[in-house]
């Protein structure tokens, strides 16, 4: 059986989460949201703590250390509880948060798992699928195919100034950057895929691709795929959510049958 080591990004800034104007009073982190009377970082956890597979789990918050303080006094009795390590993440990119994190991952596993803390409802079938691939193949992730049209855009902006004739008399005209743009291309989407995590790695593979100088890459298949070799691509699960901006809650908590706060008895919220 594979010996997995599995790294949970957890020092995003959710920066979508909180980009609507009422949000940037109060900012909130989107893996403390409530799933079920749980945070959705523990729910993320929960997904892997009995698969007999797993060897280790490392979770790595944020970098700044009143931040990772804070993280610490939140989520760390329960983490101890779990099984789970805590480490400081990166300060601005995923990578530098998996490349802290792979310090900790014991030398002897087999493997090494990277999953978003942000994605709590991972169906248990994918993960076994992944696993089971992962004996076979050396780097293995899921995907689902691209629901919608894909065009590529002219760069161009495209101006489209309201026809004011007072403004134009006076030769005034709006300095704000115009958000519209046409049309270079339409894309065969067919060969195209939105990629989610669990990522599955043999561990000296995930190992050798930190090892590269340059790490720029929003996942870490994009690191093993730098390297020249092969990452196999299986179905994923369009449940397979990730929370990225506030409505992806709602969602989350009907994909994984969770009760939102008000509906609970008073006694089991935290
Ligand atoms: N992540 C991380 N370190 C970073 C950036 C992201 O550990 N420097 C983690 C996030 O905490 C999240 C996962 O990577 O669990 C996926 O990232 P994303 O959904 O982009 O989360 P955020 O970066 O927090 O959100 P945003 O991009 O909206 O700021
Ligand atoms: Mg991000």
């Amino acid at each position: 059986m594979i010996q997995v080591a599995v790294i949970l990004p957890a020092a995003g800034s959710s920066s979508r989460f909180n980009a609507d104007d009422t949000a940037l009073l109060a900012p909130r982190s989107k893996l403390d949201e409530d799933l079920g009377g749980r945070p959705v970082l523990q729910r993320t956890i929960e997904m892997f703590t009995n698969r007999p597979e797993i060897a280790a789990i490392i979770v790595a918050g944020p970098h700044e250390p009143e931040a990772y303080a804070a993280f610490e006094l939140r989520h760390g009795d329960k983490l101890a509880l779990l099984g789970a390590t805590l480490c400081r993440g990166g300060v601005s990119h995923r990578y530098e948060t998996v490349k802290a994190a792979l310090e900790l991952v014991p030398p002897a596993v087999t493997h090494i798992a990277v999953h978003d803390a942000a994605r709590p409802v991972t169906p248990p079938e994918l993960i076994d699928r992944l696993f089971d691939l992962a004996q076979r193949h050396p780097a293995v992730i899921p995907a689902v195919e691209v629901p919608d049209t894909i065009k590529r855009l002219d760069p161009e902006p495209v101006p489209d100034e309201p026809a004011d004739p007072a403004a134009a008399i006076l030769g005034l005209s709006s300095d704000r950057p115009s958000d519209l743009r046409r049309v270079a291309q339409t894309v065969d989407r067919s060969l195209l895929v939105l990629v989610q995590t669990p990522q599955v790695f043999e561990a000296g593979l995930l190992r050798r691709a930190y090892a590269q100088a340059d790490l720029s890459s929003t996942d870490d298949a994009g690191l093993v795929e730098r390297l020249g070799e092969p990452v196999l691509v299986v179905p994923g699960d369009p449940a397979n959510i990730k929370i990225t901006r506030p409505g992806d809650v709602p969602l989350a908590r009907a994909i994984g049958g969770f009760k939102p706060p008000a509906e609970r008895a008073t006694h089991k919220r935290f």
